[in-house]
């Protein structure tokens, strides 16, 4: 018996040491940490349990057979994150490059399959050269299999993905089925063909890190949602992230406990909208102000900075926040500013997040570039977004909503539960200049009068009065106590229920 121990001992430390001490050591000296030192630093301490350590792969070809590593390149099992059950993979780079092989990617399938079934989210550590070479079609098939079950797990458990070594090819679109992707600079990269393809194809000369680095996937992309420093960032980052986030779609977010009253006023807040409409401000000190603790978790924080998205937690739950930055181009929405927040309300609303939007916003981003690059959709999927969410939506318009972007902006028009306005907010079709010289087109030669009838139209419409009159706002309240109502509002919504008609799945124009 005790042979067999002891044997099982030694099996178990070969399969700890993957592709080999000098091949950890490699994975060392580029900055990076092994798969297993990643799920350690990952999960909380000693939660992690392993399945299928022993798998080997069964191909025969190319003198594959020769040499079996255990667990064929990926670490799989689950653990827990601040007590929470998660699911992991860690691709293992020293075992073949952590190239994906039929056996590789069964262990992938079936820790994903435990996920669904047993409503735990699934965090893949990617660290691969894609697809095994040597086993060719098989493994093409391989990644199929995964990729179905990243479609078929999208809304119904988390899915996180950290891009910590090379991903490319087709298997680029594992991650991208995902509901976030996080990369690390200088050691990540994601394109679907190299530098040497893009060379032959296009004759683009291009590094890998230009075409598929994190800077790139972060700031032009938006493939990914944000990018750290190094993997020990990396791994406590996306423990961050899930303490915000439910476990799957039949729970509620979680709810932790806050030391931060509620009621907590800001007199600050009573001047943060300057005097003069066309300066700026920052909506983020809004936010921070608003938040338990000011903890605050961006989404895409490079990317679209007209548009901010991201957790906080109000009285210790959960709260997706999107809000207009009225820092860059005005806040206005455009083109990719409304894919950002549509997919950040969608993923909100899938996992039952409620929504806290903060408007001031002057309108869709005039342009033929805008036009060309299809506004009208993108914009769309913002609208609909919005729209179909059916968890609380609380609104607070802070100075402008004008025009459509009024109505896309969670207003009460699109299913938004309570709509609070600023008394500085001007809610009005579109700004009193523009609309001004619409109306008076025949007296655009006298600036006097235009002065006037620019007045007028303020006096009249700038402010938040005349839709709460008509109760499109329920009430205009004091900056100030900002928190406290937003906070009440999500308190009253706690048990809010709200179907939309059945339907096989929407259409959200893509
Ligand atoms: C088998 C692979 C491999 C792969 C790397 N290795 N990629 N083995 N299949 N796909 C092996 C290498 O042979 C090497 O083994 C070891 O892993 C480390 O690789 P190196 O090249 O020495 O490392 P590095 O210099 O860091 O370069 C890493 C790399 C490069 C950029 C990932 O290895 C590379 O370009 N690999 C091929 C990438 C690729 O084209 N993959 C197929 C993509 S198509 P030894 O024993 O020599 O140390 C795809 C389709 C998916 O994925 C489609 C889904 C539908």
């Amino acid at each position: 018996m005790k042979d067999i121990l002891q044997e099982l001992q030694e099996r178990r430390g070969t399969a700890r040491l993957g592709g080999g001490q000098a091949r950890i050591d490699a994975q060392h000296a580029k900055g990076k940490l092994t798969a297993r030192e990643r799920i350690e630093l990952l999960l909380d301490e000693d939660s992690f349990e392993e399945y299928d350590m022993f798998v080997t792969h069964r191909c025969t070809d190319f003198g594959m057979e020769a040499s079996k590593p255990r667990g064929d390149g990926v670490v799989t099992g689950w653990g827990t994150i601040n007590g929470r059950m998660v699911y992991v993979f860690s691709q293992d780079f020293t075992v073949l490059g952590g190239s994906v092989s039929e056996t590789h990617a069964a262990k992938i399938c079936k820790i994903m399959d435990m996920a669904v079934q047993n409503g735990a989210p699934v965090i893949g550590i990617n660290d691969s050269g894609g697809a095994r070479i040597q086993e060719g079609v098989s493994s093409l098939a391989a990644y199929g299999e995964v990729f179905k079950r990243n479609i078929l797990a999208s809304g119904v458990v988390p899915q996180i993905s950290l891009i910590m070594g090379p991903c490319a090819g087709g298997a680029v679109y594992s991650p991208a089925m995902t509901d976030f992707i996080f990369m690390v600079k200088d050691s990540s990269y994601m394109f679907v063909t190299g530098p040497d393809v893009v060379k032959t194809v296009t004759n683009e000369v291009v590094s890998a890190e230009e075409l598929g680095g994190a800077s790139t996937h972060t700031k032009k992309s938006s493939v990914a949602d944000g990018a750290f420093e190094n993997d020990v960032e990396a791994l406590s980052e996306v423990r961050r992230l899930v303490d915000f986030l439910p476990l799957n779609n039949r729970e509620k977010p979680p709810v932790r406990p806050f030391f931060d009253d509620p009621a907590r006023v800001e007199m600050s807040l009573d001047t943060l909208v300057p005097d003069n409409p066309n300066m700026p401000y920052d909506m983020k000190e809004l936010i921070l102000k608003v938040a338990d603790e000011g903890d605050f978790y961006e989404i895409q924080e490079d990317f679209a900075k007209n548009i901010i998205t991201g957790f906080i937690r109000l009285e210790g739950q959960s709260v997706g926040v999107v809000a207009n930055q009225p820092m860059v181009l005005a806040g206005c929405l455009d083109i990719d500013s409304s894919r950002k927040a549509a997919r950040f309300v969608r993923f909100c609303d899938a996992f039952e997040i409620p929504i806290l939007t903060l408007v001031d916003v002057p309108g869709f981003l005039p342009g033929t570039t805008q036009e060309y690059n299809g506004v009208i959709k993108h914009g769309a999927k913002l609208l609909f977004a919005y729209g179909e969410a059916t968890v609380p939506k609380v609104t607070v318009i802070t100075r402008k909503a004008y025009g459509g972007a009024y109505v896309v902006m969670a207003s009460k028009h699109l299913q938004g539960d309570i709509n609070y306005a600023w008394p500085t907010s001007e809610i009005a079709v579109m700004g009193a200049r523009g609309a001004t010289e619409i109306l008076y087109r025949s007296e655009l030669n006298d600036p006097e009068k235009i002065a006037g009838r620019v007045k007028d139209y303020e006096d009249r419409f700038a402010n938040p009065f005349v839709a709460a009159e008509r109760g499109f706002i329920d009430e205009v309240i004091q900056p100030h106590s900002t928190r406290r109502r937003v906070a009440r509002a999500f308190a009253g919504l706690r048990n809010k229920k709200l179907t939309n008609p059945w339907k096989k799945h929407d259409n959200i124009p893509l």
